[in-house]
């Protein structure tokens, strides 16, 4: 049986029933069999402080150990101040070190940012794809995806509903399962 690229979903959002975490949940049910969708917990490392990167400090190299092996990371994210989340940011930059060990290079990378208001989180989305250009990851550039109205998307059950939302995250979710295929398993030099 051919093993399933598996990606990494890592949320912007802390919030246990916040429509970021909706969304990772349509996403797994989207991509069917084709992705292996596995959530990555982000809201137990502390704050990133050079100094202590020596302590050994459980969370960042527990961290560090669950991205590395992933084929790829799928990034949903609301809008802070125009901007990524703290939270998001704090996990971007564990990951990044220590200088020359990072674990986010060279992974292929789809973008969703959301907000409840008209915008669909264009500033957090594109501030995001500012770091992962430093980062070295490839991110899918297309279908771009703002997702507004997001409060709008899920029934009171947190179901996705039927409609012009869907048919954005269903189209997202076929390029972007091509998109890892084709970047991580087709290239012809080893990443
Ligand atoms: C500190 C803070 C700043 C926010 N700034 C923005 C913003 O700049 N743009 C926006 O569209 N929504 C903004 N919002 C609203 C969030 O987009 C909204 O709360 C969203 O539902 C959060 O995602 P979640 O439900 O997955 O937690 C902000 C919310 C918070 C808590």
């Amino acid at each position: 049986m051919t093993k399933l690229p598996r990606i990494g979903v890592i949320l912007g959002s802390l919030q246990t029933h916040g429509i970021t975490r909706k969304i990772a949940h349509a996403m797994q049910d989207l991509v069917g069999d084709r992705l292996a969708l596995e959530i990555i917990e982000i809201g137990d490392l502390p704050l990133y402080n050079p100094e202590r990167d020596g302590e050994g400090i459980p969370a960042w190299a527990t961290f560090r150990q669950t991205v590395a092996p992933v084929d790829g990371i799928l990034f949903l994210t609301p809008e802070y101040n125009r901007s990524i989340p703290a939270a998001l940011k704090n996990a971007i930059d564990v990951g990044s070190r220590p200088h020359g060990d990072s674990v986010w290079a060279q992974k292929p990378a789809g973008i969703i940012s959301q907000s409840p208001g008209m915008i669909g989180g264009f500033g957090a989305n594109h501030h995001l794809r500012q770091c992962l250009v430093f980062l070295d990851m490839p991110a899918m550039q297309q279908p771009e995806t703002y997702l507004s109205r997001s409060a709008a998307l899920f029934d009171d059950a947190g179901r996705l509903i039927e409609g012009p939302g869907k048919v954005i995250l269903e189209t997202f979710a076929d390029a972007f399962a091509k998109w890892v295929v084709q970047y991580r398993f087709q290239r012809t030099t080893p990443v």
